[in-house]
């Protein structure tokens, strides 16, 4: 009997001293992992204490600006009390300069610091690592392979295929408007969108915008627009291993799943009929390359192709990008134009003048309609569809006023902050295209919708081709009026949304 007990007792001992050393391990990695990051706090209280800012929690930082959903008002607070940039702590440990000056911004975007690795790093599952989010030599040649894609000889007859997007888009609110002449947009523009960039860079026939692969990709992408966002900034979703564990992890997992069906569904057609034309040099001759012709062809440096993670990563990088961000910028210029009928009506005069009936739009006209540009642009200006973007710095910096950060450090170019900074737009809550009449002065950086330096963005010519085919045509069919029980308000995910949708009455012109 007492031989069993002593061998019961015995394991029951090991395992209580296994769990008090594990406890004490615990216990001094705890400590351990709390005295790091107390110095990590003190180095960045250091570096920023040039910087004021807000009041902010020592764990919490400036959380509560994110939570009353008027993070918007707050940054726009900041730029009329705290000069050029002020700090944010996302929580204790972390901290992001937000510069909105325009000399900061010149400074840093003429210098080469890579993506901040947090923001980026969290939308590789879903667009890999293609020209947005890569850094370096790959970038540069990835880049230089790219380029061609978006010269003025390949967007030119792209006019004609935005212009048909558009007009099935019409047609579709015609339809509906029969039964209510209320309308959310920003869906139905996001269809458009997609389809416009689904034709053009990946020579995808047939009709997206009633297609439901293409509403569920939008809907996918809504969602990763939220969820990326929402890591960001929550202190325990940063580790993978936990991340993907938790209900946002799955959302965001499904999510992807839901992006790539549709990409790869694109690259495998694509592939699939460049071998039916036949040999690839053939294809060469035959027409001008598309965007994912020139990815398929592609050879690198090294003489090799694109492998198949880069081609993919490439097509959702461009999908995303083609046409979320667009989406974004047709939206909110249809919201400014329709709580201004006046300069509403002077670009419908414009583009009456030079269009007609509209139906013969090509690449000769965008060129001559100055209002509408200089109402797209201030449009742009109050909102930026991509409202912030983040580097990391690779070397220490100092400001133009003497201010300096040392390497390591995150700083976020808020562009929203910048376009409605009073030290740079005078009033800058008015809507006055008069800014950017063809004689107005301003800093080279106060305006930057599509960023700046050697890492602006390659698409820019294509989105502003594109955004004036759509006003154009739009106010040609439709007159627009805000739903004033439903004004929009602007929130920012990685391109700027509205918490609650655009609503927009139209009225169908004759
Ligand atoms: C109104 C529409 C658009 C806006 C406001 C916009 C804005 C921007 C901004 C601010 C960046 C810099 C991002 C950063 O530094 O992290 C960027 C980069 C980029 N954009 Fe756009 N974009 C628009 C449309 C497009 C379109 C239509 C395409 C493709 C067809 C596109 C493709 C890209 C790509 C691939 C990059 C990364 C470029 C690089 O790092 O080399 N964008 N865009």
């Amino acid at each position: 009997m007492s031989v069993s007990v002593l061998s019961l007792t015995r394991p029951l001992d090991t395992v209580s001293g296994l769990l008090q050393l594990a406890s004490l391990l615990g216990l001094a990695l705890l400590l351990l992992k709390a005295a790091q990051l107390y110095q990590r706090r003190q180095w960045m209280l250091k570096a920023i204490q040039q910087f004021p800012s807000p009041p902010s929690h020592w764990f919490f930082g400036h959380k509560q600006e994110f939570q009353t959903g008027l993070e918007l008002q707050e940054l726009k607070k900041r730029t009329e009390k705290y000069p050029c940039a002020s700090p944010r702590w996302l929580w204790g440990s972390k901290v992001i300069l937000v510069v909105y000056d325009p000399d900061y911004m010149k400074m840093i975007l003429g210098r080469s610091d890579p993506k901040s690795e947090g923001a980026y790093r969290f939308m590789a599952p879903w667009i890999g690592y293609g020209l947005l989010l890569l850094n370096g030599e790959t970038w540069f040649q990835h880049r230089r392979m790219l380029t061609p894609a978006f010269h003025y000889d390949i967007l030119k007859p792209y006019v004609r295929l935005m212009a048909d997007s558009v007009q099935v888009m019409l047609d579709k609110w015609e339809e509906l408007l029969s039964q209510n002449s209320h309308l959310e947009i920003f869906e139905h523009v996001s269809l458009m969108t997609l389809d416009t960039i689904m034709k053009c860079a990946f020579s995808y026939q047939g009709n997206h915008q009633a297609d439901r692969n293409s509403q569920s990709y939008i809907q996918a992408i809504k969602d990763l627009n939220y969820l990326v966002f929402s890591r960001v900034r929550n202190v325990f979703y940063q580790k993978d291993i936990f991340y993907w564990l938790t209900s946002e992890g799955h959302r965001n997992h499904k999510a992807c799943q839901l992006a790539h069906q549709h990409t790869d569904r694109v690259i495998k057609l694509r592939k699939a009929q460049l071998q039916e034309e036949g040999e690839l040099e053939k294809v060469r001759n035959k027409r001008h390359l598309d965007f994912l012709d020139i990815l398929l062809l592609a050879k690198m440096e090294n003489g090799r192709g694109l492998s198949d993670k880069d081609l993919r990563a490439e097509v959702d990088t461009f999908m995303f990008e083609g046409h979320d961000t667009t989406a974004s910028g047709i939206s909110w210029i249809l919201y400014t134009l329709a709580t201004h009928p006046e300069h509403q009506q002077r670009c419908r005069e414009e583009i009456q003048s030079l269009l007609g009936d509209g139906a013969s739009i090509t690449w000769e006209h965008l060129d001559q309609m100055p209002y509408t540009t200089m109402c797209i642009k201030e449009a742009l200006r109050l909102y930026p569809p991509v409202p912030s973007v983040g580097r990391e710095l690779s070397k220490p910096i100092t400001f133009p006023d003497g201010r300096s950060l040392p390497r390591g450090f995150l700083v976020s170019l808020s562009f929203y902050a910048l376009h409605h900074n009073p030290n740079v737009w005078p009033k800058p809550e008015v809507f006055d295209p008069s800014r950017f009449a063809p004689d107005a002065a301003r800093h080279s950086h106060a305006f930057l919708p599509f960023s700046g330096g050697s890492r602006n963005c390659i698409g820019q010519h294509f989105a502003v081709n594109e955004m004036k085919v759509a006003v154009a045509l739009i106010l040609l069919r439709f007159e627009l009026a805000p739903d004033p029980f439903r004004i929009p308000v602007p929130t920012p995910r990685i391109v700027l949304m509205s918490k609650n949708g655009i609503h927009l009455h139209l009225r169908k012109l004759l």
